[in-house]
């Protein structure tokens, strides 16, 4: 079964002209997740032999970047990039190839296997990280982010850090995926730009009412909701969800 399904990508991508069968993995991401649209600039980490590249260029028509320690060859319209994702020359020059900011930063980075599991599981999760840092630094505010994550005991980690930064988070294995893979792909949903994160904890007065009866302090300009709370309060509150434009926070105590 494994084996006819890999045969059937790789016969797929050869008559379709991909480089890779792992092209139709971020299709079929795409497909559920739309994280690449129209006119969307792209970030692709960890991107050699370039089938990613090649469906990105598709998808959003726009500026692609492509990134990896190999030479990746030319893909027609992305700008292709040798270097180290854990470097912050790296980081650099994506950066100036983008021109701005990225709306979408992809990584299907992964490392040379070992046949060790900590090892191969320690390093996949590094380049997770390193991903995860690249996105926070290149994406707009609203901007979407998918990566490898390989399953193994950091995998609940490195998913706190990035609930800590998008709206959503989702978990996919797309079809195309070997089903004896310990892969699964991570989609963050709106970068998060509020200067508070879950779990955080201030001293603030509530300022105001909101229009459902809770209170509203303001934490560097940025709204933050308190339930059973009245102007004129003092209290210490916990962050709780983070969306776009405000946040939520429950009472720990009144002050
Ligand atoms: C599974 S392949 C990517 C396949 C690609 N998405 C495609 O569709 O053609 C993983 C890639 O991650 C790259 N990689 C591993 N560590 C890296 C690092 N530190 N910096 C940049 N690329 C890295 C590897 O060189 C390899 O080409």
């Amino acid at each position: 079964m494994a084996r006819d399904q890999r045969d059937y990508y790789y016969r797929k991508a050869k008559e379709e002209g991909y480089r890779a069968r792992s092209a139709y993995k971020l299709k079929q991401i795409n497909a559920k997740f739309h994280i690449i649209r129209k006119g969307s600039k792209v970030v692709d980490l960890g991107a050699a032999p370039g089938g990613w590249l090649q469906v990105a260029r598709e998808l959003s028509g726009g500026i692609v970047v492509g990134v990896d320690l190999e030479r990746i060859e030319p893909v027609e319209g992305a700008v292709t990039i040798q270097g180290d994702i854990t470097k912050d020359e790296t980081l650099e020059q994506i950066a100036a190839a983008l021109g701005g900011q990225a709306d979408v930063v992809i990584s299907d980075a992964a490392p040379n296997l070992t046949g060790i599991w900590d090892v191969d599981h320690a390093r996949s999760i590094d380049l997770s990280r390193a991903a995860l840092r690249i996105a926070k630094r290149l994406l707009r505010p609203g901007g979407s982010f998918l990566v490898k994550v390989f399953q193994g005991d950091m995998f609940d980690d490195y998913i706190e850090e990035v609930k800590r930064e998008f709206t959503s988070v989702h978990f996919y294995t797309p079809p195309a995926s070997r089903k004896e893979s310990a892969e699964i792909y991570v989609i963050g949903k709106k970068l998060l730009s509020a200067p508070v994160r879950p779990g955080e904890v201030y001293e603030v007065t509530i300022e105001s009412t909101g229009r459902t009866g809770d209170g509203i302090a303001m934490i560097r300009g940025f709204a933050v909701i308190v339930k059973n709370a009245s102007p004129g309060e003092r209290l210490k509150i916990k962050i709780g969800a983070v969306k776009q434009r405000f946040a939520f926070a429950s009472i720990v105590e009144r002050i």
